[in-house]
């Protein structure tokens, strides 16, 4: 075993499997770091490349509960959703959302393979866009999300906020319109990344935008009604989705001044391929965060068959 491999942990359920991932992470997203490793100790997974994600520490004071607890929520909605995608639509491609298996950095792994505790173990990092080396340290006990590595060039489909790649891969944005029809209105599954292959769509780190009252059921990347107002507001449907419900406002009564932040709101909402958080949305629209949850408190969407969404257009 190289230097180079040399962090390990325990999977949680599977108590005989453990991974090593390496010292340099070789992705970032806002709220974790991704290391390449390698699972052992299981015949079916030994030697398969694998994704360790270390959540950031400022993610843990910034949450109501642990990240992993809703990005698991997130995950098994999405995975829900995807069944019933491929059995809805037998002749396209299948999506698949790649499992994540929530676990920490384990000392006993390490200590019962390499001889040593390393009660913080530090590993050399890249600061995103440049080229300087620096040095980070993975806390003893992290929180680490660790799923099969995806091979094959790395696409974001759409966004949590709108954005959607090309039009003409129709499938992604047809399985986020799906979901939401599906849920009858209840959530939105979007946020679609992954590696697109002959045999089909594989995705990880889904979000889904919700409709109920608490704003972030999902975690900081469930834009709620707000997300699911500016997809349809962006999403043009295909023949996969074209017969789908999509949302329409029904309570006219929301006030004038709600309506105009409401429409600030998604207006300000980016529609670049980042993926957007929810404690953005107030400084992005400049609608104070009292008014951002009324507004959502108070928008009342109803899915209905036939009309286009034309709320805010
Ligand atoms: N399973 C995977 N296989 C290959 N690359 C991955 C995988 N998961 C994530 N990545 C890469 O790591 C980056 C960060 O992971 P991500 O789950 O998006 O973190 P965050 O939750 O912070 O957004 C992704 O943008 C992608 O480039
Ligand atoms: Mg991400
Ligand atoms: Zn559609």
């Amino acid at each position: 075993m190289g230097s180079s491999q040399s962090n390990t942990s325990a999977l949680i359920g599977r108590t005989s499997t453990w991974v090593e991932f390496r010292d340099d992470w070789f992705a970032q997203g806002a709220s974790r770091y991704a290391y390449r490793g390698t699972f052992h100790g299981d015949p079916h997974f030994e030697g398969k490349p694998c994704v360790v994600k270390v959540y950031k520490e400022e993610w843990y004071d910034r949450l109501s509960e642990y990240a992993w607890v809703a990005d698991d929520r997130a995950y098994r909605k999405a995975h829900e959703m995807a069944q019933l995608f491929n059995a809805r639509m037998p002749s396209t491609k299948p999506i698949e959302f790649v499992k994540p298996e929530f676990t920490r950095v384990s000392t006993r792994a390490a200590f019962n393979l390499l001889g040593f505790i390393p009660f913080e173990r530090k590993v050399k990092g890249k600061l995103a866009g440049t080229s300087d080396s620096v040095s980070n340290i993975i806390p003893a006990n992290a929180t680490l999300a660790v799923e099969p590595y995806l091979e094959g060039k790395y696409v974001k489909f759409n966004s949590n906020s709108g954005y959607s790649e090309r039009a003409d891969i129709a499938t992604p944005a047809a399985f986020s319109h799906l979901t939401y029809h599906e849920s009858n209105g209840q959530a939105l599954v979007c946020d679609l990344q992954g590696v697109r292959s002959s045999s089909g769509y594989k995705f990880t780190d889904p979000a889904v935008n919700s409709s109920g009252t608490q704003l972030g059921f999902y975690g900081p990347t469930d834009l709620g009604k707000f997300g699911i107002v500016k997809f349809f507001k962006n999403h043009r449907c295909n023949d996969m989705c074209r017969r789908l419900r999509k949302p329409r406002i029904t309570n006219v009564s929301l006030s004038a001044s709600d309506m105009s932040n409401l429409d600030r709101i998604v207006t300000s909402m980016p529609s670049q391929s980042a993926t957007s958080y929810t404690y953005w949305l107030s400084a992005a629209s400049g609608v104070p965060n009292a008014d951002v949850n009324r507004v959502h408190n108070n928008l009342n969407l109803e899915p209905i068959y036939a009309q286009p969404f034309q709320a805010t257009d």
